[in-house]
């Protein structure tokens, strides 16, 4: 079955990277600046967005043109350094930025980090200059970390594969975006198959539309294709026929927030899919940085999961480009004027479910707090 859709003309372009970074600082001489590519106008456009403060930052998070657990942790640290930079409140800044979006703890993360190290500065008597020097110094260390966790995920998670599916030629199914575009490097669960496609491992790579804002069809197979993967996408319904008909070797995907027991808030259809793969015997693998666990959070029911506009579903569209003269999010009506959505962002995984953790300082398998409070020490001690 699989071979209908390895179309050669799609499987074999060039190896390419994405040309415009994510996320980026800058420092022309009209003052610094944070640069975002704007994920919303994505695949169709690479546009970069310049954010001059803290409150322009926030809007971007909310509307998504920034996006992704690492990334938003990045962004946040980032946006702390830019108001600091530009003489802004530094504190008001943090709880702005770390409260922008409620599920992905990394936000609040990046912020709070930048904010300490701002803080620590100026306690220590550094000048504001000096003091917004610290909090950038931090926001670049994040950065720098990010990259470097999410070479090791790769390398952690491609073992992982090869171990589960021993002589793999592996098919791998993955739901939402967890590429460079979520990242200081090239991912998360997106790096892991883009390693085992660089080593000739990967037969295919199955990618969920991921409605209703569609981060995969937009996403990742914007970055499955800018580095000649072979990739099929599917619309989110279509899983379970594949997984039926035995064209899934693994499930792999990113996570937004990761409880103390081990419960894994990603992407909403994340669960079902989890669901799904336990029925047919198929490891699902979450792979996240250390960053992305909260042992603060005790379980999954803690995990607070953001609730977005109904707009979202009951409309089609670029998640905010507005079209002149439609009205809400300013999309297409797919449903009756006044129709009242369900519409969260995210949603919760039990451990049970979840085959491995795959994170920069190894794999957890199988997943217990135990094992993920040994994990978090590990890393808080380098
Ligand atoms: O709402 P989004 O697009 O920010 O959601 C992103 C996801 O759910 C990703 O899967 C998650 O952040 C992991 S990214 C490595």
């Amino acid at each position: 079955m699989a071979d209908q859709y390895a179309q050669s003309s799609e499987d074999k372009r060039p190896t390419q990277i994405p040309a415009v970074p994510a996320i980026r600082w800058d420092d022309p001489p009209e003052g610094p600046v944070l640069v975002l590519l704007d994920q919303t106008r994505l695949p169709g456009e690479e546009i970069e967005l310049v954010c001059t403060d803290a409150p322009a930052l926030v809007d971007a998070i909310r509307r998504l043109a920034v996006r992704g657990a690492p990334l938003l942790g990045i962004a946040g640290a980032y946006g702390v350094a830019l108001a600091a930079a530009r003489g802004f409140d530094v504190d008001e800044a943090a709880d702005s930025l770390a409260g922008a979006r409620p599920t992905a703890v990394n936000l609040a993360y990046g912020a709070r980090r930048a904010q300490a190290a701002y803080r620590t500065a100026a306690a220590s008597g550094a000048d504001p200059r000096r003091a917004a020097g610290a909090a950038l110094e931090a926001a670049r260390a994040l950065h720098a970390e990010d990259a470097e966790a999410s070479t090791r995920m790769a390398a952690h998670g491609l073992a992982l594969l090869d171990e589960l599916l021993p002589g793999g030629q592996h098919r791998v199914l993955t739901h939402c975006n967890t590429g460079a575009l979520v990242s200081g490097g090239e991912g998360t669960a997106f790096a892991v198959a883009l390693k085992a496609h660089r080593e000739g491992r990967l037969r295919r790579l199955w990618v969920d539309e991921t409605r209703p804002l569609l981060q995969g069809a937009r996403l990742t197979a914007y970055e499955a294709a800018r580095n000649g993967m072979a990739y099929t996408l599917l619309t989110d319904n279509a899983a379970g026929s594949l997984f039926a008909a035995g064209e899934v070797d693994a499930v792999l995907i990113g996570a937004d927030r990761i409880a103390a027991d081990g419960s894994v808030a990603n992407k909403v259809g994340s669960y079902p899919l989890a669901v799904l793969a336990r029925y047919h015997h198929v490891p699902f693998i979450v792979v996240a940085p250390v960053t992305t666990v909260d042992p603060g959070t005790p379980d999954g029911a803690a995990i607070e999961v953001e609730q977005r506009g109904g707009h979202e579903v009951t409309e089609v569209t670029a998640p905010y480009v507005p079209v002149a003269g439609m009205e809400a999010g300013g999309g297409i009506p797919v449903a009756p004027l006044g129709t009242q959505a369900y519409n969260p962002a995210f949603d919760v995984t039990p451990p049970e479910l979840v085959t491995a953790i795959v994170t920069e300082e190894g794999v957890l398998s199988p997943v217990t707090a135990e094992g993920l409070a040994e994990l978090c020490a590990r890393s808080r001690q380098v």
